[in-house]
């Protein structure tokens, strides 16, 4: 059986690290081809194994899933630029912000199967968190595959287009509200005197630790909280702080502002 041919159009920032990603995660299962418009970007993906393609037209004829991940505005004209050589078996899969089903298969004429996936900028670095939307994926064979190709660069869940907009306010956003999170405790370890690269590192590993216990654990996350409190310590007294400014109702909240921004977005009175 031929390998998978995968390629990418557009290898700019989140082109170049999904086939980056794939060249480290998925050798062996596919073969990953690339174009991008200035030659720029391409040689340190060759470097990788991805093999650079002369043009457009010749990306898709050499690949079955062909990944767009131009800016939202190009996408029209690059799948109107390559429509001739799509053929039924083929699978276009975009990744732009705001493009969708509905323009994506207007945009190769109907001549294959089209899917949306949204990224968060962890994927960048291989720990994304990827909303595929494959309603315009007919066959069950390539809705798990895609599902097991972006699976491989971190978590990917499959929802309908509808809640593209909710997903974007929890995990697209998401990684500024950690960020923002980090900062106050990196802060906080300035004020009590620790260096600011040394309070950057371990703020750091405290998340990704923290991550880890609780992507291990199966404990409600208030009961994981509570074990950290012992009675009368430190550590209830400053969860109680965070308790009376209610950072949890902060996180909600935040969370549905920009969901209601989303929506509010999206909507034609919006734009
Ligand atoms: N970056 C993120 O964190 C992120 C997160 C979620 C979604 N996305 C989506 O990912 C898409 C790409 O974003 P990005 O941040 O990766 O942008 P980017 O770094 O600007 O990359 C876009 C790349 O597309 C290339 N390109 C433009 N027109 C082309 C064409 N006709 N043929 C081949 N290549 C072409 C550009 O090449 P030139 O250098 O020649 O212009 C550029 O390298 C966007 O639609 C965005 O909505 C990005």
């Amino acid at each position: 059986m031929s390998m998978e041919a995968v390629g990418c159009i557009g290898c700019g920032r989140m082109g170049g690290a999904l086939l980056s990603g794939w060249a480290m995660h998925a050798r062996g299962a596919c073969v990953l081809c690339g174009f991008n418009r200035s030659p720029g970007p391409m040689a340190d993906l060759v470097a990788k194994g991805i093999r650079a393609m002369p043009d457009a037209v010749s990306l898709v004829r050499e690949c079955r899933i062909v990944i767009v991940a131009v800016k939202p505005h190009q996408v029209e004209e690059v799948l109107g630029s390559v429509r001739d050589a799509l053929t039924a078996d083929k699978v276009v899969v975009s990744v732009a912000a705001g493009v969708t089903l509905e323009q994506l298969g207007d945009a190769v004429g109907g001549r294959c199967a089209v899917a949306r996936c949204m990224p968060n900028t962890p994927a960048l670095v291989g720990q994304g968190v990827f909303a595929l939307c494959l309603d315009r994926v007919p066959s069950q064979d390539d809705r798990s595959e895609l599902v097991a190709l972006f699976g491989r660069l971190g978590m990917s869940l499959v929802l309908p287009e509808g809640r593209f907009a909710a997903f974007s306010a929890l995990m697209g956003a998401g990684p500024a509200y950690v960020f923002a999170m980090m900062q106050g405790l990196v802060q906080a370890g300035v004020t009590l005197g620790f260096p600011h690269a040394q309070s950057r590192a371990m703020v750091t590993a405290l998340f990704q630790g923290a991550s880890a216990m609780a992507a291990e654990s199966s404990a409600p996350l208030h009961q994981m909280r509570d074990d950290v409190c012992s009675p009368g310590g430190l550590t209830i007294a400053g969860v109680n702080h965070l308790d009376r400014c209610g950072l949890t109702g902060i996180l909600v909240d935040a969370v549905l502002a920009a969901d209601a921004k989303g929506r509010a977005m999206e909507a034609p009175t919006g734009r």
